[in-house]
């Protein structure tokens, strides 16, 4: 596809980071875009953004609150959006919400682990089934998934466990992959891609931990105190002199940088990944990290968690999420 005028896209997660921009560029670009969340705040923070330039006539930006990993909550935005968009079809499917969190096997709940998983892997798949219909019923339709470099690389650092992310981008990369085949074969006019972000400027480690605890508050609480001393401490880095406050600074500070010292903004990545749709590409990486990192893990795969690895990764890609 490679003109979005006129079309009309289905972004989840629209609410900030990579979801927001899609919609402003694609809104921009003359698309009508249908948006789900968990936050009505922030989406009407998104819808706002989407409207300052003014809206084409004619052109529909609609918000719908919806939980990607209940289905129930993903047929009604389907409905909402039959109704809403006024169509019983669409171009554009973004999978793209996804939450961090449920780390370690070992130290996190099932319930956090299944929350992370669920929403990042559960939420691709029910959105994919579901708008399935109203995609095939298109002249030309993609589905544009989002992974992670986590779906080729199983962490993000020797001192942070990650198995429940990296668990459902594996998945997210291996389901897209293989959509590949299926709609070569039997539905030739849609079309996939998988997206994998290396370090992008979003909120996602505040969004995240609201979303896992429940909260809007970013007061840590005394079971993430607990998780975050054992997790360093098993990680060998001794903190015993540094306080809960100590550490509440440094986890605002490391929140901080996440969305002010990245590489990529996440106007940058929203770019990357429209032209990535427009060229038709099944593998979309997004960052100069992204692909430094491909292409280190395909030359050492079994170096891939060694200490050595980690080390080149921090000096020659600058990478600092560890
Ligand atoms: N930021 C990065 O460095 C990075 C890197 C690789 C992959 N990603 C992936 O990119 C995608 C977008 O992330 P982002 O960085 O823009 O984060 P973000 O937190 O800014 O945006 C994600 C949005 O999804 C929403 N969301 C979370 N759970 C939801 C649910 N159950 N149902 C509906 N909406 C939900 C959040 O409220 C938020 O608005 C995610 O899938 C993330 O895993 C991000």
């Amino acid at each position: 596809m490679k003109d979005f005028a006129g079309r009309i896209a289905v972004i989840t997660g629209g609410g900030t980071g990579m979801g927001r921009e899609l919609a402003r560029q694609l809104v921009a670009e003359g698309c009508n875009v249908a948006m789900c969340d968990v936050s009505a705040a922030a989406m009407t923070e998104t819808r706002k953004l989407c409207e300052a330039g003014g809206l084409p006539q004619g052109l529909r930006v609609t918000t719908h609150v919806a939980d990607v990993s209940d289905e129930t909550q993903m047929l009604r935005f389907r409905d909402e959006i039959v109704e809403q968009q006024a169509t019983d079809k669409i171009h554009l499917l973004f999978n793209n919400a996804g939450i961090g969190g449920g780390g370690s096997l070992i130290l996190n709940t099932r319930e956090q682990w299944e929350k992370t998983f669920n929403i990042c892997w559960g939420g691709v798949y029910l959105g994919t089934r579901i708008f399935l219909p109203l995609l095939l019923r298109a002249d030309q339709a993609h589905i544009v998934n989002t992974s992670s470099v986590n779906g080729f690389w199983a962490s993000i650092g020797p001192s942070v466990p990650h198995t429940a992310y990296s668990a459902a981008k594996f998945a997210v990369k291996g389901f897209t992959e293989a959509l590949i085949g299926d709609l070569r074969l039997n539905a030739p006019h849609v079309k996939c891609s998988v997206v994998m972000p290396g370090h992008i400027g979003t909120s996602i480690r505040t969004n995240s931990r609201r979303i896992q605890t429940g909260t809007d508050s970013d007061e840590l609480t005394a079971d993430e105190f607990a998780r975050i001393r054992a997790t360093l401490s098993a990680a060998g880095i001794d903190i015993t002199a540094m306080t809960d406050a100590d550490l509440q600074k440094e986890m605002d500070e490391r929140a901080r940088m996440f969305l002010e010292e990245a590489p990529t903004s996440a106007a940058a990545a929203a770019a990357i990944i429209l032209d990535g749709v427009r060229a038709e590409r099944w593998r979309i990486l997004v960052g100069d990290d992204a692909h430094q990192l491909d292409r280190l893990v395909r030359d050492n795969p079994d170096q891939a968690y060694e200490t050595s690895f980690f080390e080149s990764l921090k000096n020659d890609i600058g990478w600092r999420l560890s």
